[in-house]
């Protein structure tokens, strides 16, 4: 690979983002993360675009200074063009174009989810990276699929959410249990004090490698109205058993098809990616295989799971390789295609 410097810019949610890379080595990665959406018990999209315009030139300074080199050193710009929230896109996507003319250097745009698959791809992500062909299980609160890397831009959904992502998951029975959006890494750390087995809930039977995760959630609902009716303490009293057992529930629906899918195809190459691979448990499941099934595991490095820009500046470095620049006249899409 190149020792090229690029630039990367990530703004599709709640987080504005900026990194630097060289080659595959990351100088910097920056992130601000907008607590306005916490009394709201979720992402508001105008407050986030607001946001992201207050944060994206100090997120971009910053990163530039931390990763102590001269403006002048970026051979290239690369931004996330969607999939997201299309207010918070259009800000990174305008920053990143003027930028780009300013600077008179490439424009790289990037599909947010294969940078989420690709970041495996940033020199200290693993200790190695994937061969191909592996399967990337891509969970985030937007969403949930297995997909077949068979090539860095050459890849295959499998299998995915018929309803909600697993994250929305975590985030919606947090919701139910009173805890802080987001609720999924409350859920872990609470989780770590109970009973996995405390409480069963229903789990789907879909064939193929497909998932749904409404029916938990609403499973979830149901018993904990019925049991605060006989006790109004009942979520305080079990906060800790709850969680554990969700979670639990939660990571062997997803670990149950990733392994379908394993031994049907034959691939012992497996990935995990996302927000929701920040999970100790999902991490745990993980390493169970690696001695169990014979896989070889890639667990990003944590500040690699959630959102960030060091992999979008990952997969603009990819890119710019290929000499695949675009057009200064782009727009931001909500929906993009793998
Ligand atoms: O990839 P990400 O940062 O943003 C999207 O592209 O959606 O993922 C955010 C999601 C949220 O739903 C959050 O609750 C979940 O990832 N998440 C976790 C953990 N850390 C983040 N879920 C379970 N356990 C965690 N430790
Ligand atoms: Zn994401």
């Amino acid at each position: 690979m190149n020792d090229s410097i690029i630039l990367g810019i990530e703004s599709s949610c709640d987080d504005t983002s900026a990194a630097i890379i060289k080659g595959n080595r990351i100088l910097s990665n920056i992130a601000a993360n907008q607590a306005v959406h916490k009394e709201y018990g979720g992402v508001v999209p105008e407050l986030a675009s607001r946001a992201h315009q207050q944060n994206i030139i100090p997120v971009v300074e910053k990163s530039i200074t931390k990763a102590n080199i001269q403006q002048n050193a970026i051979s290239a710009i690369g931004f996330t063009r969607g999939p997201g929230l299309l207010g918070s896109l259009l800000v990174g996507t305008s920053f990143a174009k003027s930028l780009a003319m300013s600077l008179d250097v490439p424009l790289i745009e990037v599909n947010h989810l294969q940078a989420h698959i690709l970041a495996h791809f940033i020199e200290d992500a693993n200790p190695m990276p994937p061969k191909f062909p592996f399967l990337c299980l891509t969970v985030s609160g937007g969403h949930t699929m297995i997909v077949l890397v068979k090539d860095y831009f050459d890849m295959e959904i499998i299998g995915k959410t018929t309803d909600d992502a697993a994250g929305e998951a975590f985030d919606k029975i947090g919701k139910i249990f009173d805890l802080d959006y987001p609720a999924g890494p409350i859920i872990d750390r609470l989780a770590k004090e109970g009973n996995p087995d405390a409480f069963q809930f229903n789990k789907p039977k879909l064939g193929n490698y497909d998932y749904s995760f409404s029916g938990i959630k609403t499973s979830v609902l149901y018993f904990i109205q019925k049991e605060v009716r006989k006790n109004p303490d009942f979520i305080k009293e079990n906060l800790y058993d709850l969680c554990a057992s969700v979670q639990k529930a939660i990571i062997e629906i997803l670990m149950n098809k990733l392994e379908k899918a394993s031994k049907e195809l034959g691939i012992k190459e497996v990935a995990i990616a996302g927000g929701v691979s920040a999970n100790s448990a999902l991490r745990k499941a993980m390493q169970d295989h690696e001695e169990r099934s014979g896989w070889n595991i890639y667990i990003p490095k944590f500040e690699y799971t959630t959102d960030n820009a060091a992999m979008i500046a990952m997969v603009a470095q990819l890119k710019f390789e290929k000499g695949e620049f675009t057009d200064l006249r782009t727009t931001a899409t909500a929906k993009y295609d793998l």
